[in-house]
């Protein structure tokens, strides 16, 4: 059975360089990383940690609403497709609808898109480029 809890920063950086990196020249530590408000989440199936996201109390400047944004969301090639990416998230909302947040968002790949939209969120402005990563999209959902 899939289990999720609170990792640290540094048991995300195995999956973010497997998962996420698309160049040398990719950063998998992110700015922020080890900011207080700051939490990372990891799916375990035993004891294998198969999926991650990370969770930053960053804000867009047109929305007043308590939010958070999602970051480096990623799920091990072979547990694709099994709704592990569909639980974590799940489990974020629940866990900071508790919290007051009510407005969740992202920069997605422009290939993940149809991932995020079959979970109810929408994606807001022009695609954008991220350098040394791909085109993104900026995607909120009201929670
Ligand atoms: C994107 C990602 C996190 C999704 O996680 P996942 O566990 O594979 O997705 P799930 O199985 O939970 O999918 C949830 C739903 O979205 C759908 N879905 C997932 N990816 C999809 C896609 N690319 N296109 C269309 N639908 C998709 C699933 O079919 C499922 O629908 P259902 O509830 O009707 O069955 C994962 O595939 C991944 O790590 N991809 C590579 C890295 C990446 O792109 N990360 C996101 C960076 S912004």
């Amino acid at each position: 059975m899939l289990k999720i809890r609170e990792i640290q920063a540094i048991e995300t950086y195995d999956l973010r360089l497997k998962v996420l990196k698309t160049s040398e020249k990719y950063i998998y530590k992110y700015q922020g990383d080890f900011d207080t408000e700051t939490k990372h989440f990891g799916a375990f199936l035993n004891k294998d940690c198969i999926g991650i996201v990370s969770v930053m109390k960053n804000s867009l400047a047109a929305y007043s609403q308590k939010q958070i944004q999602l970051r480096g969301m990623a799920v091990t090639p072979k547990m694709q497709g099994k709704n592990v990416g569909k639980q974590l998230i799940q489990f974020i909302e629940k866990q900071y609808r508790q919290k007051g947040v009510s407005l969740i968002w992202c920069n997605a790949r422009e290939y993940a898109v149809p991932f995020y939209k079959k979970l109810g969120f929408e994606s807001i402005g022009d695609k954008f480029y991220i350098e040394h990563v791909c085109f993104h999209y900026k995607m909120i959902k009201n929670i």
